[in-house]
């Protein structure tokens, strides 16, 4: 007999669409999905038992939600950082006593980049970045700020990233060469972000970025294969950064620009600060705790950033290609005993299509977007009927789009995903843009060159170039 299993997800995007879609596709389990989601996605409303939308995902509501199903639900899994940061975790279980697969809020790392850095200084001092930490309890006056600010600007050579302490806070993070090009403007940004709280500011590094991530049930660490995130809004990497416009990973675990060494020197890195944070017996860190993004410089690598979540897009690439059913994945998670997890031997494409506005446009749109389909209803049923000629080989996922009196609509940020697979990069990026092309109205756009043979083969150049320069 099927074992049937209640799953509550917080939900925010495609990602999690990604995840009710192999849940769903369970051969073992009978599956009954409760998702709290930030707006109406259609394809969760298709997929759930009980569909709500919590639009700011309040940890006090989210529980309140589960509290009153708790008898239906076996175990949780969370997406988006904001609940994770906020404890739902620890609330959850507390209140209801539905275990969930998401760190504790103690181990949300993002939720400070000061402590994320001061993590990596104790544990891999060599991944860092140069960096400074700046904050207001040191520094009285703007000119003294500015004094300071320049002499380690003068060390940086100016090349440095400033990033406010908590996530989203003030400016955010801000770019020599891409946000500013002079001091005066890097140090507006400083300032204004110093008026929230603590400032990083750091040293731009030259590279290849690459995301990793690892399952993880607080005793085992399952590190899954490399994913390459396109974070600019254009092709050819201009324009501002974005959640990130698509991703894609190679048949095997590396990316074509990595060599086997990366990739070994990168386990040995999450390893020892695994080693060093987690606590023996303690299920805290359970979930993905280590969704790192890493530049690659020909030397060593160096971390850029850590969350506790799976990432956007680079989960989607992963869960459809788990050979292992992702209810057992989950199980084992919960149980302290996953040790390892089998995947099909193929590549995987996501391509975004977004608004008109997404990207930093205001009134301006790309030169590709139709204006007459701003604001209308996006049609996805032919892209959904690719699945006729592809199998479950495409996989189309919608994001910020709004089931509203039976139509669709885009909100405002990443609308839909399209997900291509097959044994090469090529074939799946052809699947990926087949769908995104079959998707029509709402005046969306996309990048182009996601996992393009030119976007790649400038990576594999660049890193022989940096390699020779050690
Ligand atoms: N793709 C970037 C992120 O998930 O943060």
């Amino acid at each position: 007999m099927v074992e049937k299993v209640g799953v509550l997800v917080v939900s925010y995007g495609a990602r999690e669409a990604a995840i009710v879609d192999v849940l769903k596709r369970s051969r073992k389990y009978d599956v009954k999905l409760y998702v709290v989601d930030k707006q109406r996605n259609p394809f969760n409303v298709e997929k759930a038992a009980e569909h709500v939308v919590i639009p700011d995902l309040d940890v006090e509501k989210i529980c309140h939600f589960a509290e009153a199903r708790k008898d239906k639900i076996d175990f949780g899994i969370v997406g988006p950082e904001k609940p994770i940061i906020e404890g739902v975790r620890d609330i959850v279980e507390k209140r209801t006593g539905i275990p969930m697969i998401c760190p504790t809020k103690e181990y949300a790392i993002e939720a400070s980049k000061v402590q994320q850095r001061l993590l990596f200084q104790e544990t891999v001092p060599e991944v860092n970045p140069r960096f400074k930490i700046f904050s207001l309890k040191d520094l009285k006056t703007m000119d003294e700020a500015k004094k300071a600010l320049y002499r380690w600007l003068d060390e940086l050579e100016d090349k440095a990233v400033v990033k406010p302490d908590k996530p989203a806070a003030g400016k955010g993070v801000g770019v020599w060469g891409d946000h500013f090009t002079t001091r005066e403007q890097l140090f507006e940004h400083f300032w204004e972000n110093l008026q929230h709280g603590a400032v990083i500011v750091e040293e731009k590094i030259e590279g290849e970025e690459s995301s990793f991530q690892a399952f993880c049930d607080g005793k085992h660490l399952v590190p899954l294969p490399e994913t390459r995130d396109y974070k600019r809004a254009f092709d050819g990497d201009k324009g501002p950064n974005t959640g990130g416009m698509g991703s894609y990973k190679d048949a095997g675990e590396v990316l074509p620009f990595m060599t086997k060494a990366d990739r070994e020197k990168e386990l040995e890195i999450v390893n020892r600060i695994f080693e060093e944070w987690h606590v023996a017996d303690s299920q805290a860190l359970r979930g993905i705790p280590f969704y790192l993004a890493f530049m690659h410089t020909g030397n060593e690598p160096k971390i850029l950033e850590n969350n506790s979540r799976p990432g956007d897009p680079e989960i989607i690439n992963i869960l459809p290609v788990l050979k292992d059913d992702f209810v057992d994945v989950c199980y084992k998670i919960l149980d302290g005993n996953l040790t390892s997890v089998e995947l099909e031997r193929e590549a995987t494409v996501l391509t975004y299509k977004v608004p008109p506005n997404y990207g930093g446009y205001a009134e301006t749109f790309p030169d590709c977007v139709n204006r007459d389909e701003v604001g209308k209803p996006v049609d996805l049923t032919k892209a959904y009927a690719l699945s006729k000629k592809y199998g479950d080989k495409i996989r189309v996922y919608p994001a910020s789009m709004e089931l509203r009196n039976g139509e669709t609509y885009a909100l405002k940020s990443r609308a839909v995903g399209v997900l291509g697979i097959a044994p090469d990069i090529e074939t799946a990026r052809e699947i990926s843009l087949e769908g995104i092309n079959a998707i029509k109205g709402g005046a969306l756009w996309y990048r182009t060159d996601i996992a393009s043979k030119e976007h790649i083969s400038k990576s594999v150049r660049h890193m022989e170039a940096l390699r020779k320069r050690m």
